[in-house]
């Protein structure tokens, strides 16, 4: 059987798929309502003042969920066993149910997960979860309204208080939180996010803030690291590690001894783990990226519209993982940020 794998051996398994680059949230990370949202970053650093760089595509130049699912099947047959659902807020497209039954039906797919920031997730819980979404992780940052609201822009906390309620009431498991924890910003909520996990039954990820903003304030300083993260954590809980979840996870997991939420450290900035990646990624307008950080992206789209046959598409997908780079250059002097932002290409 044919097989999706690189030429440093990795095995591609993850197939991460951005269904919109929009998003009704702002988070100064990651989308600043303005230039001088993003003043927050700038204050802090040297940087230059940089316009903000968003640029939705139309969405007349969005894959369809019938070409979505399409490449899903020939991405399964080739070995993909887990998709990942992201946007933008990957809600805001319409009838995401119908796409998620389309990819449950397909054989091979074992996992199919969302990625939200909750704010819809209340009115689609039942949808969602009869269509068969397995998993949800939501992205919450703050634990204090009045925070959450100068992070994502939007008075929203109680919207996604409400929505991870549900989730747990519908017997979603795990039910995720990734939270990106930015210098100044929210790195006083690092205990509080944790202690709100761990009432709430959830498993908490703490996410290296990475050069993929759209006001391109990143600077390495306002990066509070994983072990920065995992020595706040340990003033204050007696932490055990747990085993990586399998050799491809980019997680390091820790938990509270005593009982206590699965707590884990994506690190790409302070300790990249690209040697082990298994993703690929396809942005809503239907390019594939093999690597977060990539310079140059793969047109799926005239393919999927001349007709292209599978066995064709097969080798295609076969052909551009072979080109998948060794890693990102974060930190040091080649680096070059990709044109696409976090918000365009989905986490
Ligand atoms: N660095 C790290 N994580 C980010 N996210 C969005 N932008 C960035 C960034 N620049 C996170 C979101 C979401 C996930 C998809 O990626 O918070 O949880
Ligand atoms: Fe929207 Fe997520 Fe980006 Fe926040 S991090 S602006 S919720 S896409």
């Amino acid at each position: 059987m044919a097989r999706l794998v690189d030429t440093y051996g990795r095995r591609i398994r993850d197939l991460r798929i951005s269904i919109t680059d929009r998003c009704n949230f702002r988070c100064l990370y990651c989308l600043p309502e303005s230039e001088e949202s993003a003043d927050f970053f700038r204050s802090s650093s040297k940087a230059e003042p940089h316009p903000i760089h968003r640029e939705w595509k139309p969405k007349s130049h969005f894959l369809s969920y019938e070409e979505i699912a399409r490449v899903a099947e020939v991405a399964a047959a080739l070995g993909v066993n887990k998709i990942r659902l992201t946007g933008g807020e990957p809600l805001l497209r319409r009838d995401v149910p119908k796409l998620i039954e389309q990819l449950a039906a397909i054989s091979g797919i074992e996992d199919i997960a969302l990625t939200t920031n909750g704010f819809s997730f209340l009115k689609n819980s039942v949808a969602l979860q009869k269509a068969g979404l397995n998993r949800v992780t939501f992205s919450l940052d703050s634990v204090d309204s009045s925070n959450f609201k100068r992070l994502t822009g939007r008075e929203a906390f109680k919207d996604v208080m409400e929505s991870i309620i549900r989730a747990k009431e519908l017997g979603f498991s795990p039910i995720r939180i990734n939270a990106v924890i930015i210098r100044g910003l929210n790195d006083h909520e690092i205990v509080p996010l944790v202690r709100f996990a761990q009432d709430q039954g959830l498993e908490i990820r703490f996410i290296e803030f990475m050069p993929l903003d759209s006001g391109r304030a990143w600077q390495k300083d306002h990066v509070v690291t994983g072990s920065e993260i995992l020595g706040a954590l340990q003033a204050e809980f007696d932490l055990k590690p747990l085993e990586l979840e399998h050799a491809s996870a980019t997680a390091k997991r820790w938990c509270v001894v005593g009982g206590g939420p699965e707590i884990g450290l994506i690190t790409p900035v302070s300790e990249p783990f690209c040697g082990q990646c298994n993703r690929i990624r396809l942005t809503a307008d239907g390019k594939l990226r093999t690597c977060l950080f990539s310079l140059k992206e793969h047109d799926l789209k005239p393919l999927l519209r001349e007709e292209t046959d599978d066995e064709a598409l097969s080798q295609w997908l076969e052909d551009v993982v072979l080109k998948k780079e060794r890693g990102h250059l974060i930190g040091q002097d080649q680096f070059q940020r990709p044109d696409r932002t976090m918000s365009a290409i989905g986490g």
